[in-house]
């Protein structure tokens, strides 16, 4: 099945399950940039919390905010009982430390799962291990290659992958190419997410690889995944139309999690 299909799919059970719920699970979202993509990925997650009948809030603030007011506004939405979900939208401005943030948050609250002791786990690795179980594909004792090591996604998803038990190498930006090329002869499953428009051609791969593309790369007002697309290989994910549903999804998902688990 597509993910547009898929995430429709779930969409659906998500809206029939909310429903029926008295007080309806309540999503926060702060953003602290001015950036077109980001603008462009929160107007995702507001459209598809309304779509699914959860709230949502989105709150702006100025680029120029210190980072101690930025935690005294994530403090009060930690202490708002109406409020079970809350996230700060990344990137943000270079006076204030990612890190320190993503601590900030209340961990029973972080849906993005960033926080170390968060109740969720990171959307986007959770939405593709999900998808790819939808699909039947299985993990224990795969190959499995993520490149790139971001805190977001390369690194939590190969924790991810592992508690799964796949055989996880992680590669990266500094990975001799011979190197890359051993690794992608050996592997059953290739995620990539190391924002380089087209980096996997596929010509390494095994028929029989599942790949999984988590770039975004805008080119000439068109957005491009970090594989090249059509790849001779079981199943791929696009871009657009891929990954970045599935992140969506998982959000959601987690926020209905937030709520159910209480705070
Ligand atoms: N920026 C890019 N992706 C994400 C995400 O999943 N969550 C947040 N908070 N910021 C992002």
């Amino acid at each position: 099945m597509t993910i547009k299909d898929y995430v429709v799919m779930e969409k659906a059970k998500l809206k029939t399950l909310v429903e029926s719920m008295p007080v309806k699970p309540h999503l926060f979202i702060i953003q602290v940039n001015d950036d077109e993509a980001s603008t462009t990925y929160v107007n995702g997650k507001l459209r598809d919390c309304a779509e699914v009948g959860v709230r949502a809030d989105l709150m702006k603030l100025p680029i120029t905010i210190s980072q101690a007011d930025l935690i005294k506004e994530i403090d009060k939405l930690n202490k708002n009982p109406d409020v079970h979900g809350l996230i700060v939208q990344m990137p943000l401005p270079k006076q204030i430390d990612e890190e320190a943030i993503k601590f900030a948050v209340n961990p029973l609250k972080d849906v993005d799962g960033f926080h170390p002791f968060s109740k969720m786990t990171a959307c986007t690795p959770k939405g593709i291990v999900d998808y790819l179980t939808f699909e039947g594909i299985t993990f224990q004792g795969k190959n499995a290659v993520v490149i790139g090591r971001s805190n977001i996604v390369g690194k939590p998803l190969a924790k991810l992958l592992t508690s799964k038990n796949a055989n996880v190498t992680i590669l990266h930006s500094k990975t001799k190419p011979e190197d890359m090329n051993f690794y992608l002869e050996h592997a059953d499953i290739v995620c990539i997410a190391i924002g380089h428009k087209g980096f996997l051609t596929g010509e390494h791969l095994k028929k029989t690889a599942v790949v999984v593309d988590v770039g975004i790369n805008r080119f000439e007002g068109k957005l491009y995944g970090d594989a090249e697309p059509n790849l001779n290989v079981a199943l791929q994910t696009p871009v657009p139309g891929g990954v970045g549903l599935l992140t969506r999804l998982t959000l959601i998902k987690n926020l209905i999690e937030a709520y159910q688990h209480g705070i």
